[in-house]
């Protein structure tokens, strides 16, 4: 059984107070959940906001990464320095910075293997515009993201990998896709991995993100093939993202009994 990941990407925001304040409150309402909490805060947070959760179960996170692992590359952080500062995940190709910051999916699948030598293990984002949407593109789409993936590192590149389904129209918009738009989509994501290796693509746990607030989590969580969710808005909130946590915890719930 694939254990639930609820991923909080905290974005460019936070001082060194309010991250050590909202990690101490996930911290205490996240020990005794059935699933894997992650938080993601910006890269100057890190040693601070490991400080309070190192001794809890919640696991620490970046947001981004280089591809390089040393040298002269001005401003870039590499892998195995996130490392050092206690990571355990990677965010990757999460669509700002494939639209803001021009990542290609060459140079995504470039950073998640460096990730992995680093052993931690890389969020990779993956999802459709809403043009791609319209013009029926969603399977091209994502088949493209994930076949760059595949071609740098091979179907064995998924196993230690989480997938994050996040089409771009819900994502800090408010709308969210149906549970059944989303599942169609990860249903997809599995059975492309699966068409390689059906083990890897079982173990292979595929959150959703775009919008994922405490009243739409259940309904997403209970679908098949999503693994929890990539929680940008609602995860800087720690009510709203234990609320998110605990919808999770529910369906594990629900399947064990
Ligand atoms: P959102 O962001 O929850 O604010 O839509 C999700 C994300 O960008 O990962």
């Amino acid at each position: 059984m694939r254990q639930p990941l609820i991923a909080g990407n905290w974005k460019l925001n936070g001082t060194r107070n309010s991250v050590v304040e909202l990690a101490s409150e996930i911290s205490a309402g996240a020990a005794s959940l059935p699933v894997e909490v992650l938080v993601c805060p910006v890269v100057v947070h890190l040693a601070d906001v490991l400080a309070v959760v190192g001794n809890s179960p919640v696991h620490l996170g970046a947001q981004n990464c280089s591809e390089a692992r040393t040298g002269a590359y001005t401003g870039e952080v590499s892998a195995d320095m996130l490392q050092e500062f206690g990571c355990e995940y990677v965010i990757l190709g999460h669509s700002e910075r494939r639209a803001l910051y021009h990542e290609t999916s060459e140079q995504i699948a470039q950073k998640c293997l460096s990730v992995q030598q680093a052993g931690m293990t890389p969020v990779l984002c993956v999802g459709e515009t809403l043009e791609e949407r319209e013009a029926g593109q969603v399977e091209a789409v994502i088949a493209a993201q994930l076949d760059a993936m595949l071609e740098a590192g091979g179907v064995d590149a998924f196993r230690q990998m989480v997938v994050a389904y996040e089409p771009v129209w819900a994502i800090g918009t408010g709308k969210t896709a149906s549970p059944e738009e989303a599942q169609a989509v990860h249903a997809m994501i599995r059975q492309k991995i699966s068409s390689q290796n059906a083990d890897i693509a079982s173990a292979l746990r595929i959150l959703y993100g775009g919008s994922v607030k405490a009243d739409n989590a259940a309904s997403l969580f209970g679908q098949a093939d999503i693994d929890g969710g990539l929680v940008g808005g609602a995860a800087l909130d720690a009510t709203s993202f234990l609320a998110i946590c605990e919808a999770a915890a529910s369906t594990v719930e629900k399947t064990a009994s």
